[in-house]
């Protein structure tokens, strides 16, 4: 079985060397929680510039979704790379971006005929979405959930609600943008309990937001994400979207799904709002979808999606390796990765419920596929969020070779790849009991 190998006091001597370079060369708004550089990853492994080898549970912020250079994911890029790098699908027809739209287009659970926008990240995706909307509806106001996380681009930040130095010195926002609170049962903002509460948060938008402040024939979309991922791996009640949708439905307000993190089979199904039964207008899709190669689209009904020609475009957007490296991506999950995200999913799950009975800080635990994460408390009762403990279970994790992420305040989230082993979940689940156990108890 193979397990992470570390060599070197970390940071080693190259990774130290290469960070004093970073530092005075690399923008500092990058936020490194830890000093890694890779200089080689396959599968779930990666190798820093020191021979180091960690087990990767974040697969680059959730995007590897066939794990590290998968070696069919590389020969698509190798073949088109050799017959055409660009040409600009703005101005220019070609065969990749044409066929993996058609694809998306019979994959996305939007409602009717489906017409795909392409772009090269999440934000533009969710940038596309929101001008879109407006452009369809004619309205001009937006809501959008405390925890969001749609982006970094004017537009998207504009949606986004999730930590405020995100936001710091950018004000004014683009306009007419109302948040609310999420669907966060673990901490409601109502104070009540699910299931007695009847979701009781979507009926507060029609009974208060909707009376008091907010026409809702005036709002164009509401922006939400299947489940809330930089926000902290929330995971709605299984009504929330159903009822949310229904209201959105009754005063004509596009639902747009953010399936920038949830989407591409990560939880198990190819979009995570098949999870809650809800057929969105609009889903913003990047992260898994190439692999690694960057791309985002944005699918919409073909109706809404009724813009004229130059009302928006890229020069990049759907570049022809990136839709190369997507199709083969989407061969892959629809073969066995997505299954494999179920059931891998569900045994990660399962040991860090077992370790739940050990630890008092893991306050709770949640996922769907391989969208997990562990909630750090202070005290289950107050449910005190410890972000300190947070910060040393990830530091400590790394020391001894897994690569972990936070999410939320104080949260930590488990997204390796799809191709991810039982053994290697195993592993995992050894290093994180020892991690935590050093950084709390
Ligand atoms: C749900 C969601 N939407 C949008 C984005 C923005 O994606 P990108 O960083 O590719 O612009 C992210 C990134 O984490 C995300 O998780």
């Amino acid at each position: 079985m193979r397990v992470p190998v570390i060599k070197t006091k970390l940071p080693g001597p190259k990774a130290s060397e290469l960070i004093k370079k970073d530092q005075t060369f690399v923008s500092p708004s990058y936020t490194r929680v830890y000093p890694l550089v890779v200089d080689q990853a396959e599968g779930i492994w990666v190798r820093d510039v020191d021979s180091n080898v960690f087990l990767d549970f974040t697969a680059g912020i959730a995007v590897n979704a066939t794990g590290h250079c998968h070696p069919r994911v590389v020969s698509a890029i190798k073949n088109q790379a050799e017959q055409l790098l660009h040409m600009s699908g703005t101005d220019f027809y070609y065969t990749p971006q044409i066929a993996l739209a058609e694809r998306l287009a019979g994959l996305a659970s939007v409602r009717g005929d489906r017409r795909v926008y392409f772009g090269n990240s999440g934000a533009e995706a969710v940038e596309a979405a929101f001008k879109l909307a407006r452009w369809h509806t004619r309205r001009e106001l937006n809501i959008a959930f405390y925890g969001a996380f749609h982006g970094r681009t004017m537009g998207a930040l504009s949606l986004t609600a999730s930590k405020a130095i995100q936001k710091k010195h950018y004000h004014p926002f683009v306009p007419g943008i109302t948040h609310i609170p999420y669907a966060y049962c673990y901490r409601c903002h109502l104070n009540l309990c699910y299931p007695e509460c009847g979701v009781a948060c979507v009926r507060w938008i029609e009974d208060t937001l909707f009376r008091t402040n907010l026409p809702p024939e005036e709002i164009a979309a509401i922006f939400v994400e299947p489940i809330q991922g930089e926000g902290g791996y929330i995971i709605p009640p299984p009504e929330f979207h159903k009822e949310l949708h229904k209201l959105a439905q009754k005063y004509g307000i596009l639902y747009v799904a953010d399936e920038v993190q949830t989407g591409m089979g990560r939880t198990g199904k190819m979009f995570g709002m098949e999870h809650f039964d809800v057929v969105p207008d609009i889903m913003s899709l990047a992260k898994g979808i190439a692999s690694g190669m960057p791309l985002g689209a944005m699918v919409a009904r073909s109706e809404i999606m009724d813009w004229e020609a130059g009302s928006h475009a890229s020069t990049f957007g759907g570049n022809p390796v990136s839709c190369a490296a997507a199709m083969a991506t989407i061969d892959l999950l629809e073969e066995t990765l997505m299954e494999n995200a179920k059931e891998q999913g569900e045994l990660l799950l399962n040991g860090l419920r077992e370790q739940q009975i050990n630890h008092e800080c893991m306050g709770d635990v949640r996922g769907k596929g391989l969208m997990v994460a562990v909630e750090l408390v202070k005290d289950r009762e107050t449910k005190e969020p410890a972000k300190d403990w947070r910060d040393s279970v990830i530091k400590n994790a790394f020391l001894k070779g897994l690569l972990l992420l936070g999410c939320g305040e104080n949260s930590i989230r488990f997204c390796p790849a799809l191709t991810v082993s039982p053994e290697e979940i195993d592993t995992c689940l050894t290093i994180f009991d020892e991690a935590v156990l050093e950084s709390v108890e």
